[in-house]
This record gives C-alpha cells, structure tokens and sequence, in this order.
C-alpha cells in the first residue's frame, strides 16, 4: 500500500541526514569525516568533542531509526512492514543520498529502531554494548558484539523480530569490515 512505501521512503530519507555533521558545525567542531576514523558517527564526534556532541548525535541518529518504524506500528502496519522500515532507515544512514551515498556504520540508528520494534531485545544489546565498553573500551569492538548477539536474544526474547536482527547484524558487521582488521592487527584506537 501506499503508505508503505511512503513511510520506507522517508525513513531512508530520513536515515540519510547524517547528524553526526550538523552537530559538528554547531559545536564548532571539524568534519568528523575528516578526522579519527573518517565515520560521521557518535563514536568518532566523541574523540573530538567529548560526550555532550556524542551525545546528541547518537540521540538525533538513533530517533531517526526509531521515528519511522513508530509511525509504522501506530499506521497499524504489519511487524513484516516495521521491519522492513527499519531497515530502510540503517540503509539510509549506511549509503545516504544527501552525502553522495558515504555514510555511517548504523550501529546509533539500529539502536533506535530496535527500540521501536522489539525493546527488550535492544535494551539487552544496548547493555553488552556498554558492558564490552566498560571492559576494553573500544567502540567497534561492542558494537560488533552487541550487534551480532541480536539475532541469538531476539531467538529467545522477539523471536518474530529474528531476520531484521540477523540482516542487521550482517549489514553492520559489514560495515565494521576495516575496524574488524584494525582489531584483528591490534591497531583499533580505543576511546
Ligand atoms: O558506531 C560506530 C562504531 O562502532 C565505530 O566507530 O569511529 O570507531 O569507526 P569508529
């Protein structure tokens, strides 16, 4: 139906504004794609600007993932159709249109829709996320580890919520490919 495809549109319009740059410019910060990592992401506005710019844009880029798919439950869509949503959302962040298809990880995004769509799975990644954090501090190391564990708790927790968490953990895991090498050589800058 129509709205379907109007709420998967505007949710990867919507994944595509990168929030990671207009937070930057108002902070007074450089581009974040042209520092640390080069990712327009939370983690890497962190190394420059500390945790309040982090902040705001891991809170402004994970809304955009959860907005969407709200808007898609409460349109009385399918758990299918909230699915796909979110996953329009993380594609739109990860090769958005308004940035010359460059963009993110996802990782602040999926945090955001999975809230949406199955909370106590989320909560749960979000919480080894900070665990692995915690640990060794390294930011693509928990990520990849909390994303990854999405599909084995969603299995046991929201097992109707299984393949967008298996197909966002490919979609992320795939994204982490260059800190994946980094961590593997011992190299991955921790935070
Ligand atoms: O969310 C992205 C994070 O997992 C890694 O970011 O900047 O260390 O590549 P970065």
């Amino acid at each position: 139906p129509v709205i379907t495809v109007l709420l998967c549109m505007c949710a990867y319009l919507g994944g595509s504004v990168l929030f990671a740059l207009p937070v930057c410019k108002i902070w007074g910060l450089p581009d974040p794609r042209a520092q640390g990592s080069g990712n327009p992401g939370a983690t890497n506005v962190y190394r420059t600007g500390g945790w309040r710019p982090a902040l705001i844009t891991l809170t402004l880029d994970a809304a955009k993932g959860w907005l969407p798919v709200w808007l898609a439950y409460n349109a009385g869509l399918s758990a299918l159709t909230q699915a796909m949503v979110a996953l329009f959302a993380v594609t739109g962040h990860m090769i958005p249109v308004f940035y010359r298809f460059k963009g993110g990880k996802g990782v602040a995004t999926a945090l955001g829709a999975g809230l949406a769509l199955a909370p106590v799975t989320t909560a749960s990644m979000a919480t080894l996320w900070l665990l692995v954090i915690w640990r060794w501090r390294i930011s693509a190391l928990a990520s990849v580890i909390a994303i990854v564990s999405g599909p084995l708790i969603s299995a046991f927790i929201e097992p109707e919520t299984l393949p967008m968490f298996g197909l966002l953990a490919i979609l992320v895991v795939v994204r982490h490919r260059n800190n994946l090498i980094r961590l593997a050589q011992g190299r991955e800058t921790s935070l």
